[in-house]
């Protein structure tokens, strides 16, 4: 009689996630289909650098949100969306990075390398992207296993990233910060959350007493 086979570990289905991704390239199908209509106003160029500047700024606080969602509601499943949403925040600050390389700078490494060192808008959020590369680079399982405690440490980076990202919103508004205060508000609360958490657990004495 041959040995019963160990069944293999089932790993369930969630639509969620599938859902999650056809959401988050909607951003850049419609940015496409208002391109393929030529409807992309008077400066395509401009519209492309905002939409895609705005949605990487929105990813980086929705990935942000999950963490306090999960510890408000004691929905630990949405845990599993974290991943998924900040790696959508690198996609969209990699085309938004693409559109400023390609269609404002033409390739002409030279300027590039003096707008990053001349214009502090351009420079603060050179160095959020920067920042997010290691943190995408990191996010696979294998990464997640290898790096141990230090993988957490390591992606705490997303908050400078994102006080970054906010940050170089609010440089390059002329007159109006109403959109840059909304966003930096929130990130304030998200931050602030976080801070509050972490001091709490520190003080609150362990039910050993140790
Ligand atoms: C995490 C990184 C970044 C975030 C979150 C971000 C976010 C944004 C946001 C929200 C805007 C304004 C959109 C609007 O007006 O509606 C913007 C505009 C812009 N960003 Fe970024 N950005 C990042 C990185 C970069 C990088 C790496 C570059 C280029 C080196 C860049 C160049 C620009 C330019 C040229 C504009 C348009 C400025 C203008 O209208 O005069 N950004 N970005």
């Amino acid at each position: 009689m041959r040995p019963a086979r160990p069944s293999p570990v089932r790993r369930r289905f969630h639509p969620g996630k599938p859902l999650l991704f056809i959401a988050s390239l909607l951003p850049l199908a419609w940015l496409l289909w208002l391109g393929s209509q030529g409807r992309l106003g008077a400066n395509p160029v401009e519209t492309l650098s905002h939409a895609t500047g705005d949605w990487s700024l929105r990813f980086l606080l929705l990935t942000l949100v999950i963490t306090p969602l999960r510890r408000l509601s004691g929905w630990t499943g949405v845990q599993k969306y974290r991943r998924m949403l900040g790696l959508f925040a690198f996609f969209y600050v990699g085309l938004h990075f693409t559109v400023y390389l390609v269609f404002d700078q033409f390739f002409d490494w030279t300027a590039i390398v003096t707008d990053i060192a001349k214009r502090p808008y351009i420079t603060v959020g050179f160095a959020a992207f920067v920042l997010l590369i290691p943190l995408a680079i990191t996010s696979t399982n294998g990464m997640i296993r290898r790096l141990g405690r230090h993988w957490q440490r390591l992606h705490r980076l997303i908050y400078l990233a994102a006080i970054l990202g906010v940050l170089h919103y609010a440089w390059l508004v002329k007159a109006d910060l109403r959109e840059p205060l909304l966003y930096g508000g929130l990130l304030a609360a998200l931050l602030g959350y976080r801070l509050w958490w972490w001091q709490t657990r520190s003080v609150t004495p362990r039910p050993s007493g140790r």
